[in-house]
């Protein structure tokens, strides 16, 4: 993206929630998002592969397993999810709590292993890829922002937006940083540390961490879970015309109905599987969908809980019954 591209933007943080804007020829400008990787023949050793919808995926999964532990504490996190993300959109993903958000990011950008499985990052096989690659790979393309937000405690706001920079050796853009402080309202918090900042003042901090190179793909992993609803209105309108000015790829964890209504897309998962995939989201449908995903598990854990008991008690009536009932469970979610 050009600077004068994201100007607008840097001009008028009071005007975040102004409908005008003009996606005109800029919509892709700068993306470098897989533009210049070159499609190979096969995923080989470069990891490259052929397929049209890899090339156009910004990201994609392909069968991606992710088990925890082992033996008695194994966890099957992912439980086999196959999904492409699409250069120049906005997806939320959605979810109950342990449902394997954070895991889908973390193994999409590189920063977790596999255990079975592809993720494509611009058309690259980055399972393939070692530790050297992949902090390679992660530096020129891919923003993160954690949940917590994993600012180094030693050094200042404006070192820790630096920081990607500082350890790729690379020189900041002192224009873009100028006005990702200004979007961000960080202008007078530059210069403490993350333990004399509230928590959206980190997050924000975070936030332009993650946009200061630039990168290809940002994956947010609940962005806005401890800002206030100004900042988080403000943060997401902020997300919203990054990818609607610059062709931004944003891949965003939220609870939030509203918040991923800002999206193009919402990914909803249960129990590490996607059960539902809705474009241009709504408040109210997410909502009510998130509603229903809930009772579902409830109510299969109860009869799973019934199951259980049942069976210590000698009896076959709690196997049918919950059998039954995840089969209904299984319809509710899917549409
Ligand atoms: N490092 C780990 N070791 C073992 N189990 C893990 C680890 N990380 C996650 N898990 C487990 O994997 C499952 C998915 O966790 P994950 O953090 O992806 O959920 P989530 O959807 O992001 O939840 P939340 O909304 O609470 O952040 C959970 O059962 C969790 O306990
Ligand atoms: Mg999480």
């Amino acid at each position: 993206m050009s600077q004068q591209d994201f100007g607008d933007l840097a001009g008028s943080a009071a005007n975040m929630g102004a409908p005008t804007v003009d996606m005109g020829d800029t919509s892709q400008a700068g993306m470098g998002a897989g533009a210049g990787m070159s499609a190979g023949v096969s995923a080989g050793a470069t990891g490259v592969v052929t397929s049209d919808a890899s090339r156009e995926a910004a990201v994609r999964a392909i069968g991606l397993v992710k088990d925890y532990g082992r033996g008695a504490s194994l966890v099957h996190a992912l439980r086999g999810i196959d999904i492409s993300f699409e250069k120049g959109a906005f997806t939320a993903i959605m979810g109950p709590s342990g449902s394997g958000k954070s895991t889908l990011m973390h193994t999409l950008a590189g920063l977790d292993s596999v255990t079975r499985g592809t993720v494509l990052v611009g058309g690259r096989d980055i399972t393939k890829l070692n530790d050297k690659q992949l902090t390679l790979m992660r530096r020129s393309t891919i923003g993160f922002i954690f949940q917590s937000f994993n600012l180094l405690p030693m050094f200042d706001a404006e070192q820790n937006i630096l920081m990607p920079l500082t350890l790729a050796g690379r020189k900041p853009d002192r224009a873009w940083m100028d006005q990702l402080v200004s979007v961000l309202g960080l202008a007078d918090r530059l210069h403490h540390r993350p333990s004399e900042m509230s928590g959206g003042q980190q997050q924000r901090v975070a936030i332009a961490r993650a946009l200061i190179t630039r990168p290809d793909v940002v994956f947010a992993d609940e962005p806005t879970g401890n800002l206030d609803s100004v900042s988080s209105s403000e943060v997401l309108t902020l997300m919203r015309r990054l990818v609607d000015e610059t062709g931004q790829t944003i891949v965003m964890v939220t609870h939030d109905a509203t918040a991923a209504s800002y999206a193009d897309r919402a990914v909803v998962l249960a129990d590490g599987r996607i059960v539902a995939d809705r474009s241009h989201p709504t408040a109210e449908e997410m909502s009510s969908l998130l509603t229903s995903i809930m009772e579902n598990l409830a109510a299969q854990h109860t009869a799973e809980g019934n199951h259980r008991l049942a069976a210590l008690a000698g009896s076959s009536a709690g196997q049918n019954g919950h059998g039954e009932h995840r089969a209904s469970a299984r319809h509710a979610w899917e549409a």
